[in-house]
């Protein structure tokens, strides 16, 4: 137990710096086979559950979210996964006016994406600049590219030697702090390529649960745990 429980969680957030959270939403499949529905169902529940997680992190003080949504190897799945996927971003992006307090960045390659989907993704980015909370969608993201696409951006510039500094400017993630919490739902316990350079410091946190059935009160239970943690970015404790 520790001695922040009886503190509210927007308190907690504040008092142990919890600036940025980062998910990593497994378990749709599993919790659509569960119900004997196809795959397809679980990523839908997924989306809402997406939704509902968000708003929640935003009305708790949580400045930066970022979500795994889809990886440079999700395009191993069977078309009609990787389509329906698509699909529910797609629609996601259409009514993501609806969210008036989020500022919206896609980070991953939108090289091989729809002509289409791309032109609706930077006018979100465009159109949402300078509110209040960041959400990050990981989109045909993975770590490794991510570093390599940064370091010959840096040889582009005609660098031939780099700094952490300099390779940290062209990453994806350029506009927020690292995370401080990195999640993963569904019982796994792997990073899958998920922010390697940004997560060097950060506190893991695994849950058991599929990603559609995480609920508000679990999102505290994983504010008490990061409040409840000594951080000591490779020092001692200062007592
Ligand atoms: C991992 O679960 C989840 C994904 C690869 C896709 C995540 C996508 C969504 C939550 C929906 C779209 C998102 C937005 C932002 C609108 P899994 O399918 O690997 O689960 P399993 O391990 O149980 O098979």
């Amino acid at each position: 137990m520790n001695t922040f429980s009886q503190e509210s969680p927007a308190a907690l957030v504040e008092k142990s710096a919890l600036r940025h959270i980062a998910f990593i939403m497994d378990g749709n499949g599993r919790w659509a086979n569960a119900r004997m529905l196809p795959r397809e169902a679980g990523h839908k529940a997924g989306a809402d559950t997406f939704k509902k997680i968000v708003r929640y992190c935003c009305s708790i003080g949580i400045r930066y979210c970022t979500v795994y949504a889809f990886s440079t190897e999700n395009w191993n799945r069977p078309k009609a996964e990787v389509d329906a996927i698509m699909r529910l971003l797609d629609k996601f992006v259409r009514e993501a006016d609806d969210e008036k307090e989020i500022e919206f960045h896609f980070i991953g390659d939108r090289t091989p994406l729809a002509k289409d989907m791309c032109a609706h993704l930077e006018k979100l980015e465009n159109d949402t600049r300078g509110r209040p909370y960041v959400l990050n969608i990981a989109l045909n993201y993975g770590g490794r590219g991510e570093i390599v696409q940064a370091v010959n951006a840096c040889l582009a510039e005609g660098k031939t030697q780099i700094t952490k500094e300099d390779l940290t400017r062209h990453l994806y993630t350029a506009h927020c702090p690292d995370p401080d919490l990195v999640v993963r739902t569904g019982k796994e316990l792997r990073i899958s390529n998920y922010l390697l350079w940004q997560s060097a410091y950060a506190e893991y946190y695994f849950s058991d649960k599929m990603w559609p059935d995480l609920t508000p009160d679990d999102i505290d239970e994983m504010v008490r745990s990061f409040a409840g943690r000594k951080r000591r970015w490779g020092g001692l404790d200062k007592a």
